[in-house]
């Protein structure tokens, strides 16, 4: 019989500070009105102070150990999924293990940004079958509020992120037969520039410039096609969640809960509406935090659990797209 991998638990972590769309666009040409209905974003968490991802990763990891009744003692591996860690290297997932007191043990970051969560759990879920680890602490943080550029010029992008970490601790399953059922992980390198932020960088001599640091170079931001990964997400959004229904003789009448990655609502509806799944089945929360990358994912699943959409017995499918482009799926049994 195969020892399936579950989630013991979830933690989240979102700054204090609340910045609305009213916010950003007295610091650039947008409008509430043109956020809400391009992306259904009201609202989105900057931090105020210096902070990193791994220290709100810090939060949530704690609050996922609390519910899961495990110390960090018991964490065999670390998983931090990011695109913007605390520092260049090392990993954020060791910066991480320092702060919260881990002994020796694997601890790398995934660097695959919206579908960073869902490699991770992927990494995770074979760490576990292959006996090197009982229990493995995944995490997704993003601090996207230093990183982005607020005017006018980098609007496109810079309404869109927010901050924030979630985290989850996988084990074994405690009746051995719920839990992940498979994870299917995607990529396609040749269209890494419709959606990248280029410096610093290691083919660039300096890596970092004077334009760089004065915010003049647009390599020093995120640049996006932003046309172009809507179309593409429309597509391998339900591509990616037939294949993991498939693998496991499913259907989409038979999903009960639909877990996006939260990068625009207006994704999120075409996708439901593709696989004619309820819409009142799909998480979405996106609203009050925008697109937290990497995060995205554990904070709609803890917000899920909490208020009772995600239970026991129930076929839960969480699914990706982002930059790379890198898409990817997992899907469980509670
Ligand atoms: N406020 C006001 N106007 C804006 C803004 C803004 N914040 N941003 C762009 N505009 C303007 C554009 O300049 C353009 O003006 P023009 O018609 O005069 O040229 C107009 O609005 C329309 O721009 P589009 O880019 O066509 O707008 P669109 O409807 O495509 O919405 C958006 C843009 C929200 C970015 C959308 O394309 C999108 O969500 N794309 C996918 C994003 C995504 O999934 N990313 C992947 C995850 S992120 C990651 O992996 C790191």
């Amino acid at each position: 019989m195969i020892q399936r991998t579950h989630i013991l638990g979830v933690g989240k972590a979102v700054p204090e500070r609340v910045v609305t769309n009213d916010d950003l666009s007295r610091r650039m040409d947008t409008s509430d009105q043109w956020i809400q209905q391009r992306t259904g974003i009201r609202e989105r968490h900057h931090i105020g102070s210096d902070c990193g991802a791994s220290d709100l990763g810090r939060q949530a990891a704690e609050e996922a150990l609390a519910e899961a009744g495990l110390g960090i003692a018991d964490i065999d591996a670390i998983i931090f999924a990011t695109l913007s860690p605390d520092i260049d290297w090392p990993a954020s997932a060791c910066l991480l293990a320092a702060k919260l007191g881990a002994r020796a043990m694997p601890a790398f970051d995934v660097r695959n940004q919206c579908s960073g969560f869902l490699y991770s759990l992927a990494s995770a879920d074979a760490l576990i079958r292959v006996g090197r680890a009982r229990h493995v602490l995944v995490v997704g943080g993003e601090i996207h509020s230093t990183g982005i550029d607020i005017t006018t010029r980098g609007r496109e992008v810079a309404v869109i992120f927010g901050d924030g970490a979630g985290a989850v601790v996988l084990g074994p399953s405690p009746d051995g037969q719920c839990g992940l059922l498979s994870c299917h992980l995607h990529a396609e390198g040749k269209y890494a520039e419709k959606l990248w932020l280029e410096a610093a960088s290691s083919r660039r001599r300096p890596r970092i410039t004077v334009g760089d640091l004065g915010g003049d170079d647009p390599a020093a931001y995120p640049r996006m096609s932003g046309r172009y990964v809507f179309k593409h997400a429309v597509t391998r959004f339900p591509e990616v969640i037939q294949e993991a229904l498939a693998a496991n003789g499913c259907t989409p009448p038979d999903l009960d809960v639909l877990i996006p990655h939260q990068a625009n609502l207006r994704i999120n509806q075409f996708v439901a509406a593709a696989l004619e799944i309820e819409e009142s089945k799909v998480v979405n929360n996106i609203d009050r935090y925008g697109n937290t990358t990497a995060a995205s994912i554990p904070i709609a699943l803890y917000e899920a659990r909490r208020d009772g959409r995600v239970k026991e017995g129930q076929l839960v499918c969480m699914a990706a797209f982002g930059a790379g482009f890198t898409w990817a799926a997992a899907l469980f049994r509670w």
